[in-house]
């Protein structure tokens, strides 16, 4: 995901928003199905005391093994396969030699390029047994997720996506992560336009924030990868420049889908063959 931008640029970029065709739509289902089907791999090996950094080789491995590149090695200099963030990690948390306990939530992002094309997602997983109210973050932000990506059609706007998803969110007594949004993808991993998954927000230095009101139009592609947290909606980087946690410590939960606008509405590209749309799986 991008860090969220002014108003004005959004504004801008709107302008620039990429229209694709039919061979567009094909490449983005081969690269999405592959996304998804590695993403069903890996849920087969997440369990309490294994290495994030072995998920990471499994991810790495089957990407290749499918002829395809991991979109996220040497973007920004970035050096892994996959995204993997624990509890209260949000987003970019780095695989390494920790490992998983029981009762862990974790989400596992993915970017795969496939003739050119971007398939990016994310879902979460359970190490274990999580506790009942971690789950119930997790199913929220699942159906928050699924809920954006259902006002997506020709004449709706972006406006309409963080509606959908903030209220939602905000109803189960959650909070919507601002500082990272979804994005523009297709044959560039991260373009025009942000996706941010609130309607609209204050903030103490910057004022109203309202999402832009661009309209959705078929040919579009972009995710949709909210970020839920259980407490404040505050993010803090740390010193590796990569993982993003809440600052209250409160557990964050995503989920993350790329998607097209249709002539009558949406097409998801990550959809999991498998049917494993979020934990527990199988
Ligand atoms: N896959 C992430 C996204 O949803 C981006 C990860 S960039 C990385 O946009 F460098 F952190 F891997
Ligand atoms: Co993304
Ligand atoms: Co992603």
């Amino acid at each position: 995901m991008q860090d969220a931008e002014l108003d004005e640029n959004l504004d801008m970029r709107a302008g620039a928003v990429r229209l694709h065709g039919p061979e567009g739509f094909a490449g983005m289902r081969r690269a999405g199905r592959l996304a998804a089907e590695c993403l069903d791999m890996i849920a087969d090996h997440v369990r309490p005391g294994v290495r994030t950094d072995r998920l990471d080789s499994l991810v790495r491995e089957f990407v290749l093994d499918n002829g395809a590149l991991p979109a996220t090695i040497g973007y920004r200099g970035y050096r892994h396969a996959s995204c993997i963030s624990i509890n209260h990690v949000i987003c970019h948390g780095i695989p390494s030699e920790k490992t998983l306990k029981d009762g862990d939530i974790l989400n596992i992002d993915v970017t795969v390029i496939v003739d050119g094309w971007h398939g990016d997602t994310s879902r979460m997983y359970y190490a274990g047994e999580p506790k009942v109210k971690a789950r119930r973050l997790v199913e929220t932000t699942h159906e928050a997720m699924m809920r954006g990506i259902g006002a997506i059609k020709p004449g709706a706007t972006l406006y309409d996506i963080g509606k959908a998803i903030q209220s939602f969110a905000e109803a189960e007594g959650f909070s919507v992560v601002r500082d990272f949004c979804g994005h523009g993808l297709g044959q560039v991993f991260h373009d025009a336009p942000n996706i941010v998954h609130y309607a609209e927000y204050r903030d103490r230095m910057t004022g109203l924030h309202r999402a832009a009101d661009t309209p959705l139009k078929p040919g579009m592609f972009f995710t949709v990868e909210p970020m839920i947290n259980e407490g404040r909606p505050d993010v803090k980087v740390l010193k590796d420049g990569w993982t993003a946690v809440s600052r209250d410590k409160s557990l964050s939960a995503q989920f993350e889908h790329s998607v097209g606008v249709t002539e009558t509405g949406v097409e998801i590209f990550t959809l999991s063959p498998r049917g494993h749309a979020r934990p527990p799986y199988g």
